[in-house]
């Protein structure tokens, strides 16, 4: 089969790298990769926000299956657009995707049914949001209500903070029009996980449990990034939590949308915080998590092109989704700058001895020339190991990194730490 994936960063190329291992899979194209990318599929040149022409373009390919790795083109309706084209897609509907495209309505949904997660109040005016900031006597996190590509959240501590913050996004100072509305809820304490699932809408076959870096600096310091690296480990969660969120979360959730009349066709991330009450969940995403995928891809042993193909077609095998036993870990190798501004072109080496030692590098934001790789984003590569266990795991992805250098590569050095420090799952 021709597979496309549509993306460009470091989730989009683990994708790539998986689907060509399938054996059905005779060609992988991807709208509009990247570096590394091209190195391993046919790039395809195209511009994710032209819907339209985006469309006829993916119809005129005529791929078997399209994978869609980024947000904004499910909120804007491309699974729709393809489906009625006749075309199969791995990728929720446009209204599957409001789970992750409206804060407020997610939130609405999760309170319609009774989906734990934390108390919130939507405003619209700066009147009520001081209010709302008051109301739990704590920390606040205010949420932009439209996509803000991780920017659109703020976890405030006191008072003058959320004013501050309430200001900058009712005022569209901070993410646009993404913030004249606002959900602010109560700040929940625990550790976040991140429990992604494949669904066709009936059958859910969870993925491994992983858990984020979103801070910029060791220790959870510094503003908040795209990600900065994640771990992938079964022992993050016992089989009881597992079992937990499934019931109380994921099938509650497929069971809401259905009810409401919307089949999920997709990859549903619940983005969770454990808190001493149990599992809440903290935010949906309605695609692959950036980095999370990475390190999942390096430990899935099921072929990903047949998976998805059910998943597409509405028949998702039930077979559990089987793992190389141990760990994976990613480690993201950023601009100096990130994720502030920062400058492109710094020639990149140590590629290939990181993956002569078994590692993979992933591409996030790279071009290449006929030498060189070349960065070409904030977050530039994905270094990412296994190991058979998450020491081991975590070793062998910074033996990678301590091969990769360019000019101003920072990269956290804790990644994994809160899982080697943990004596007994979640
Ligand atoms: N109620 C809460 N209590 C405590 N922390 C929270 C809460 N809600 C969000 N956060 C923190 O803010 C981060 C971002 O929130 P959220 O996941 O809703 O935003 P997002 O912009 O959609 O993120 P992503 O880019 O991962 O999709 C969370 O990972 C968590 O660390
Ligand atoms: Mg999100």
């Amino acid at each position: 089969m021709k597979v496309l994936v549509i993306g460009s960063g470091g989730r989009e190329h683990a994708l790539v790298w998986k689907l060509r291992q399938s054996p059905s899979v005779k060609q992988v194209l991807c709208l509009p990769g990247n570096g590394g990318i091209s190195r391993e599929a046919q790039c395809v040149a195209g511009d994710l926000k032209k819907m339209d022409r985006l469309a006829e373009h993916i119809a005129s390919i005529a791929p078997d299956l399209t994978v869609v790795g980024p947000e904004a083109p499910l909120a804007s309706g491309l699974s729709d657009t393809l489906a009625s084209k006749g075309l199969l897609v791995a990728g929720p509907s446009q209204a599957a995707a409001r789970l992750e495209g409206s804060k407020i309505f997610s939130k609405q949904f999760m309170r319609r049914h009774d989906i734990p997660t934390a108390d919130f109040v939507v405003c619209e005016d700066r009147e009520t949001a001081l209010a709302a900031a008051q109301r739990w006597g704590g920390p606040v996190v205010l949420k932009a209500d439209g996509l803000a590509a991780g920017k659109g959240v703020v976890v405030c501590s006191n008072a003058s903070e959320s004013e501050q913050a309430i200001d900058a996004l009712l005022s569209g100072r901070l993410v646009g029009d993404a913030g004249r509305r606002l959900v602010i809820e109560e700040a929940l304490t625990g550790e976040e996980v991140s429990f992604q699932v494949l669904t066709d809408g009936n059958t859910v076959l969870p993925l491994a449990p992983t858990q984020d870096h979103k801070a910029v600096w060791d220790d959870d310091r510094g503003p908040n990034t795209g990600g900065m690296g994640v771990y992938c480990d079964d022992a993050i969660l016992s089989n009881a939590l597992s079992q937990r969120i499934m019931k109380e979360i994921v099938h509650p959730t497929l069971d809401g949308l259905r009810k409401e009349g919307i089949t999920y066709r997709g990859v549903l991330y619940c983005g969770l915080m454990i808190t001493k009450d149990g599992p809440k969940v903290l935010e949906y995403n309605a695609r692959f998590g950036d980095p999370e995928t990475q390190p999942l891809m390096f430990r899935l042993r099921t072929d990903l092109a047949e998976t998805l193909l059910g998943l597409a077609r509405g028949n998702l095998s039930s077979r559990p989704l089987e793992w190389v036993p141990g760990a994976s870990v990613c480690v993201v190798a950023c601009s100096a700058g990130y994720p502030g501004s920062y400058e492109s072109g710094k020639i990149i080496s140590g590629i290939e001895q990181a993956e002569a030692a078994g590692a993979k590098i992933f591409h996030a934001g790279t071009t290449s020339n006929n030498h060189d790789f070349l960065t070409a984003g904030g977050r530039v590569l994905g270094i990412t190991a296994r190991g058979e266990t998450l020491a081991a795991a975590t070793r062998n992805a910074y033996h990678a990194v301590s091969c990769i250098h360019f000019d101003g590569m920072h990269y956290r050095h804790d990644i994994a730490q809160k899982g080697l420090r943990r004596s007994q799952p979640l």
